[in-house]
C-alpha cells in the first residue's frame, strides 16, 4: 500500500513540475534571467580588450549630399543638416575618446565625399580621413574604419546601387582608393555595416533610400551587398594579407510571440532564417539565398556583432515602419525606440556567431535613452553578457557602444538618443550622460586591474 502511496506522490511532483515548466515555458519560450539575482559588478575583461564607442559618418559629420540627403528630402523626412557639425569638431569629439579612456573608436567613410561626381575624387577630404586616423593612433585609440555605413554617392543610387551587380566595381574602387591611402596605419576594416538591415529597410520595409518594397529586389541587394562584401574582402587582403577584415553584421532575434501558435513559430524561423541564417551560411559556405557566391566563403579576419534586440513575430508582422509595434514580455522594459531590452540575446546572438569560428568584436551595442533613465542598466547587463561568454571561452576582442555621442538616426532624425554624450543641436554643446560616466569609471576599474 504504501509503495502505492510513494509511487502516486512521486507521478504527482514529476507531473507538477513537468506542468510548471511547460506554463513558464508557454510564458518565455527564450531564455530570461532573473537580473535582480546577478550581480552586475562581477565583470572582468582581459588585459588586451578593447574598449570603443562608435559613429557613422552620415550621422555626425553634417552638410553631406548623399543618397540619404536625397531620401530626406523626397520623404519629408527630419533633415541631417548640420548633424554634429563632426566634420570641423572631431579633433575636440576626439578628445571625448580620450577622456572616456577608451582604445578604440568605429567610424565610417563618406564614399560621397570623396567622389562627389563619378570618377571625380577629392584628395582635401581623404587627408582629412588621414588627419583624423593620424590623430586617433597619436592618443592610442585604434581606427577602426567602415567603408560603407548606409551612405553613399547620389550619382551611384542613381545607377541602381547595391540592386545592380554591375556596380559592384565602383564599390570595390572606392574601398580600394580608401585602403591605399590609409592602410599603412589602419589595421582593422569593416566592409559594410548591417547588411541585412540595410537591404530590408532600403527594399522591403522602403523607410531608407531607396524606399523601394519589393521582396525580389530586397533578396538580390541580399546577395549582392555579400559579393561586395567578398569582392572587397578579396581585393584588399591581396594588398595586405595582414590587415584584419570583416563586417559588421546586426544579429537580431527573432523569437514567437506565442510558443504554441502554429503561426508564430513558423514566421519566427522563417525571418531568422532570412535575417541571419542565410547570411551566416553565406559566410560558412559560399551559397546565399539560391546562389553560388563562392569568394564569400571564409572572407571574414573578425565578425562585428552589432546587437540591440529580439523581435516577437506573430501573424501580423508590420509591413512598414510606421506599422512597427513592438511586442515585449511583460517583465521586459521597453527602449525608446519601443523594442525591449533584452540583453539576454546577446547571448544568444554571440553562440550564433560563433561557429564562423574567427574572432568577435562588438562593433554595435546601445540603447536610445534620451533622459538616460535605462542606459546604465542596459551598459552593465550587456556588459556583463560579454564578460561572462569571454569566460566561457568565446574569443571577444572589443566592445563599441552605440554611441558615442546623440546623433542623426536615419529614419527616425533627431529624436532617438543614442548617446554617451548628449548634444544639443542647437549649440552643438556636448556633455557627457552619468552612463558615461559609468562607463568611463568601468573601463578605469577594468584597465587598472
Ligand atoms: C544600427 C546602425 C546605426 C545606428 C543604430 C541605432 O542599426 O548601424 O547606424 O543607427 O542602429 O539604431
Amino acid at each position: 500500500m504504501w509503495e502505492y502511496l510513494l509511487i502516486s506522490a512521486i507521478s504527482g511532483l514529476i507531473a507538477f513540475k513537468l506542468a510548471l515548466i511547460l506554463y513558464r515555458r508557454r510564458k518565455y519560450p527564450e531564455p530570461h534571467y532573473e537580473w535582480g539575482n546577478i550581480d552586475l559588478d562581477e565583470i572582468s575583461f582581459p588585459d588586451n580588450f578593447l574598449w570603443g564607442a562608435a559613429t557613422a559618418a552620415h550621422q555626425i559629420e553634417g552638410n553631406l549630399s548623399n543618397n540619404w540627403t536625397a531620401h530626406e528630402e523626397k520623404k519629408n523626412l527630419e533633415k541631417s543638416g548640420e548633424a554634429c557639425n563632426h566634420w570641423n569638431l572631431w579633433k575636440d569629439d576626439f578628445q571625448m575618446l580620450t577622456d572616456l579612456g577608451l582604445t578604440s573608436y568605429r567610424f565610417s567613410i563618406e564614399w560621397s565625399r570623396l567622389e562627389p561626381e563619378e570618377g571625380s575624387w577629392n584628395n582635401d577630404a581623404l587627408d582629412v580621413y588621414s588627419q583624423m586616423i593620424d590623430d586617433l593612433i597619436s592618443r592610442g585609440i585604434r581606427p577602426t574604419v567602415t567603408l560603407h555605413h548606409f551612405s553613399h554617392p547620389v550619382w551611384w543610387e542613381e545607377k541602381g546601387g547595391f540592386a545592380d551587380e554591375n556596380n559592384l566595381n565602383d564599390f570595390l574602387n572606392y574601398s580600394e582608393r580608401v585602403f591605399d591611402a590609409l592602410s599603412d596605419r589602419v589595421d582593422v576594416w569593416c566592409t559594410i555595416n548591417e547588411p541585412t538591415v540595410f537591404s530590408t529597410m532600403g527594399y522591403t520595409l522602403g523607410q531608407f533610400p531607396p524606399g523601394k518594397r519589393s521582396i525580389r529586389l530586397t533578396l538580390k541587394v541580399m546577395r549582392n551587398l555579400m559579393r561586395g562584401h567578398a569582392m572587397v574582402y578579396r581585393l584588399l587582403k591581396s594588398k595586405r594579407p595582414d590587415v584584419r577584415i570583416g563586417i559588421a553584421k546586426n544579429v537580431t532575434l527573432f523569437d514567437p510571440l506565442n510558443r504554441w501558435s502554429p503561426i508564430d513559430w513558423p514566421v519566427s524561423r522563417l525571418l531568422d532564417w532570412l535575417w541571419n541564417g542565410a547570411w551566416r551560411k553565406g559566410i560558412m559556405t559560399g551559397k546565399m539565398l539560391f546562389a553560388k557566391i563562392p569568394e564569400a566563403k571564409d572572407s571574414l579576419d573578425f565578425v562585428g556583432l552589432n546587437y540591440y534586440t529580439h523581435f516577437l513575430t506573430g501573424l501580423f508582422m508590420p509591413t512598414s515602419t510606421e506599422e512597427l509595434e513592438f511586442a515585449k514580455r511583460s517583465h521586459e522594459v521597453a527602449t525608446e525606440f519601443g523594442y525591449p531590452m533584452y540583453a539576454e540575446g546577446f547571448r544568444r546572438a554571440i553562440e550564433f556567431i560563433a561557429p564562423l569560428n574567427v574572432p568577435i568584436e562588438i562593433t554595435e551595442n546601445g540603447v536610445a535613452d534620451a533622459q538616460d533613465s535605462l542606459r546604465p542598466e542596459h551598459l552593465k547587463r550587456h556588459l556583463w553578457i560579454i564578460s561572462e561568454a569571454i569566460k566561457d571561452g568565446y574569443d571577444i576582442r572589443s566592445y563599441h557602444h552605440w554611441s558615442l555621442m546623440d546623433n542623426f538616426e536615419w529614419a527616425e532624425g533627431y529624436s532617438m538618443r543614442f548617446g554617451l554624450h548628449e548634444v544639443d543641436f542647437n549649440t552643438q554643446e556636448r556633455t557627457l550622460r552619468q552612463s558615461g560616466e559609468l562607463y568611463r569609471s568601468i573601463i578605469r576599474n577594468s584597465t587598472s586591474k
